[in-house]
């Protein structure tokens, strides 16, 4: 039977990795594939300009928390599967402005949790549905040093605005299940990186003030550690998940790779030392001479770590990506696309970069 997919976010870093690896890996499939996304700051329709010329393919401009819209494209597509990727999703723009991460990732998954229950009631309750919840590692809290990683089991205890909201939409997809028997699934997982991630975050970030001769601001101490995965390794375990897990499960994904920001920040720089002159760029100055320790982030989590044994066992997925290799591919992708990235510094941007470093 063909899924006939609406995949929210479907615009934004991992939402169009998803929908690109989603259309490769079901060439000949009937099935719809339809991209809700708002095309706020983070969505661009240049993610996903290589699959316009798809026919089951279309992208729909508009909020998750229309609910309107949202029963319409149900109705209108036959939507039998939602991948839930919309959401803001940046823990420092939740701390300047916490009400829209309220509003997209609560209210939003709220509206869309119900109007997919009753789309689903209303063809009484197939059993092939699903609504894939895509969540993150962060909602478990903070770990020390030598803490065990986090489990599915693990108490929820997220200390930031965003990782409170995002807490918030796992209960109630987790609450759609154990009270209308919902096909729901969750999934959380680490910090991604690869191609398409928007600048605001870390590793592109780092690429860019490198490329431009910015300082490259680490937070207190650059001790903080993540567990990284590269997005291609995300996008196969939500597949692996959707098609093998029970309504109602949960997994934890990660890359079984914990690495300390500084680390990384030392990587990026040796790598864009190697790889801008000899693709005909010069860097304004020495990479690692634009490190520049600056005020921590409020509540800044210290570590995270994912055990992903119950996905390994259960499903059979463990990441694919060597993490060198995936950090040289994706310095490189950001070399080779000024063209998708200089847009994307717009006047709102300069903005909220004046705001966020500039008190610094
Ligand atoms: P992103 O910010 O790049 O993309 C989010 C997308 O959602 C954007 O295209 C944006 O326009 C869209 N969106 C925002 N508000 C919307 C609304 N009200 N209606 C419709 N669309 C809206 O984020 P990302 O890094 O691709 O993250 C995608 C999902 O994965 C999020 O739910 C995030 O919590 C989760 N996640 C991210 C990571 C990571 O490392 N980036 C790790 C684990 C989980
Ligand atoms: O863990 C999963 C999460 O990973 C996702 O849920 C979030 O959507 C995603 O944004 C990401 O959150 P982080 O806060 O970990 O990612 P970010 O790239 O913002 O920061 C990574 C680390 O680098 C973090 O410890 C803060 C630090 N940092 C970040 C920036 C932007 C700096 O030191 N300097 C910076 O300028």
């Amino acid at each position: 039977m063909s899924k006939h997919v609406l995949i929210t976010g479907g615009a934004g870093f991992i939402g169009s990795n998803f929908v690109r690896h989603w259309c490769k890996n079901h060439p000949d499939d009937n099935g719809r594939v339809v991209v809700l996304d708002i095309l706020g700051y983070a969505g661009n329709p240049a993610n996903v300009a290589d699959l316009e010329e798809q026919e089951r393919f279309s992208l729909v401009k508009g909020d998750i928390c229309d609910r309107s819209l949202v029963t319409e494209l149900l109705t209108r597509e036959k939507i039998n599967t939602i991948i839930h990727f919309a959401a803001e999703s940046h823990v420092d723009r939740s701390i300047l402005g916490p009400a829209a991460f309220v509003q997209t990732n609560v209210v939003g998954t709220f509206t869309l949790l119900e109007a997919f229950r009753q789309h689903w009631e209303a063809q009484a309750k197939p059993s092939h549905y699903r609504f894939l919840h895509v969540s993150t590692d962060e909602v478990y809290g903070s770990l020390a040093a030598d803490d065990p990683a986090f489990t599915e089991t693990t108490p929820y205890a997220p200390n930031s605005p965003y990782s409170a909201s995002k807490a918030g939409s796992d209960h109630l997809a987790r609450a759609y299940f154990h009270t209308y028997g919902m096909p729901t699934l969750i999934t959380n997982c680490s910090n991604n990186y690869g191609p398409y991630q928007f600048p605001e975050k870390l590793i592109p970030l780092m690429c860019l003030n490198i490329l431009l001769g910015k300082p490259l601001p680490v937070y207190g101490d650059g001790q903080n550690v993540r567990d990284w995965l590269h997005v291609s390794d995300h996008c196969t375990a939500i597949e692996t998940v959707l098609n093998q897990a029970n309504p109602g499960d949960v997994y934890n994904i990660g890359g079984n790779n914990q690495v300390k920001n500084l680390d990384i920040v030392h990587q990026l720089c040796d790598l864009m030392g190697e790889l801008a002159p000899a693709m005909g760029m010069e860097l304004p100055t020495a990479p690692r001479e634009l490190i520049t320790f600056v005020r921590d982030r409020p509540g800044h989590d210290r570590r995270y770590a994912m055990d992903i044994s119950k996905i390994e066992r259960d499903l059979g997925w463990s990441p694919a990506y060597n993490f060198e290799t995936g950090l040289r591919q994706t310095v490189e992708w950001y070399l080779q696309h000024r063209d998708w990235w200089q847009p994307l510094l717009s006047e709102e941007y300069k903005g909220y970069y004046a705001k966020l470093y500039g008190q610094r």
